[in-house]
């Protein structure tokens, strides 16, 4: 059987290395692996290739428009002579971004198998995110859907989307465990840090980031935190240019900036962290899967589970500095997300059904 993935962004790099280490153990399953380029500085692609030992793209297209449209177009006009020429058995797709949906679209015109991995997740605020279209976009076209939850499973029927639906787990928390032997602990010491005695944070989402005043807003309630116990904030790209753009430089002063971190460095650090701040998918579970709590910077989250037991809480900017500083301890739930074998699940479900 010939499987084809598709990815383009970071959290797809993960999610993948998770799909990709079941697959090369199996004889039967050759896998083709595209990459759209959506991502393409080293620290936000290459580098997650390396330090999770993953096989090299059998294709790079190089795409990285920065206009929604002209980026999904493009990479659907791409990925359609690909798919073509491999004629694939299943296309996986993965997550929410716009590399999944033009996956989604291209291998659906072609009458290919398609399976999403992370599917029936659902957040209807703030309205109109990317993400969240490009979810529902992608699970409306998918014969295969892998949920990492119960809730996703439900989110999924509740849209009449009934055949095909499996409860996995998350691949994100098997490639945690696989991964946690070689984490990096070595930035603690170079950033001159304590253990658990700084803030983690990530923040790139375009509702967070894309307007002035919010950002504002945010950046000054970080650095409000940062007077009292240092806060550590790989920069993400997108965050960089609107920071310089809107004038905000001064913000970043009592922060200690990095270029976004590679896997093992960024997991090394979470897991020696006092509390994480973040508006990533990806990262609020990662936080989580590591044993530490994190302040959610968005209105709702398809990560349910980890609001509804109060181990994580949606933000406001100025509930953050009450979250870092109160101190209320929060029982830890083990296997929220399934027990670390959601790739080989998967996998298993691909050799039934396929
Ligand atoms: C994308 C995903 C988001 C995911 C995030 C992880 C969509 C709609 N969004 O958001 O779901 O959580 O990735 O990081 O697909 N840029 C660089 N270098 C890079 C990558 C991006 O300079 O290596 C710049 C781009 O040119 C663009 C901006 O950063 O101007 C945003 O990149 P883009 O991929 O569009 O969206 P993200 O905000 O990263």
């Amino acid at each position: 059987m010939k499987v084809l993935s598709i990815v383009g962004a970071r959290p797809q790099f993960v999610k993948e290395a998770a799909i990709q280490n079941v697959l090369k153990q199996s004889d039967d399953i050759t896998e083709v692996l595209v990459h759209t380029g959506q991502h393409y500085d080293n620290n936000m692609s290459g580098v997650f290739f390396d330090v999770l030992s993953m096989k090299a793209p059998n294709y790079n297209l190089g795409i990285s428009e920065s206009l929604h449209g002209a980026m999904t177009g493009r990479m659907l006009i791409e990925l359609e002579q690909v798919l073509i020429t491999e004629d694939p058995d299943l296309v996986l797709l993965y997550g929410d971004t716009n590399s999944t949906t033009a996956g989604a679209l291209a291998a659906r015109k072609l009458k290919l198998q398609v399976a999403h991995v992370e599917a029936g997740l659902r957040q209807k605020k703030p309205k109109n995110i990317p993400e969240e279209t490009n979810r529902i976009v992608t699970d409306h076209m998918s014969d295969y859907l892998f949920c990492p939850s119960q809730v996703a499973v439900g989110n999924l029927n509740k849209e009449n989307i009934i055949d095909g639906v499996f409860f996995t787990g998350d691949v994100m928390y098997d490639i945690f465990l696989k991964m946690k032997p070689s984490f990096d602990y070595s930035i603690i010491d170079e950033l001159n840090l304590t253990e658990e005695k700084y803030v983690l944070m990530t923040l790139h989402r375009d509702f967070n980031v894309d307007n002035k005043d919010v950002l504002t807003k945010i950046m000054k309630e970080i650095s409000r935190i940062a007077q009292e116990i240092p806060v550590v904030y790989p920069l993400h790209p997108r965050t960089r240019k609107r920071i310089q753009e809107f004038g905000l430089d001064d913000l970043l002063s009592n922060l200690i900036i990095t270029d976004p971190l590679n896997y093992l460095k960024l997991m090394g650090l979470t897991e020696n962290c006092f509390k994480a701040i973040t508006d990533s998918g990806g990262y609020q579970k990662e936080t989580y899967f590591a044993g530490k709590r994190a302040a959610v910077l968005m209105p709702e989250t398809g990560w349910v589970e980890l609001i509804n037991n109060n181990w994580n809480i949606l933000a406001e900017p100025n509930d953050l500095y009450d979250f870092v500083y109160s101190d209320k301890p929060v029982p830890y739930e083990n296997n929220i997300y399934g027990k670390g074998n959601a790739s080989e699940e998967i996998l298993h479900i691909i050799r039934e059904v396929v």
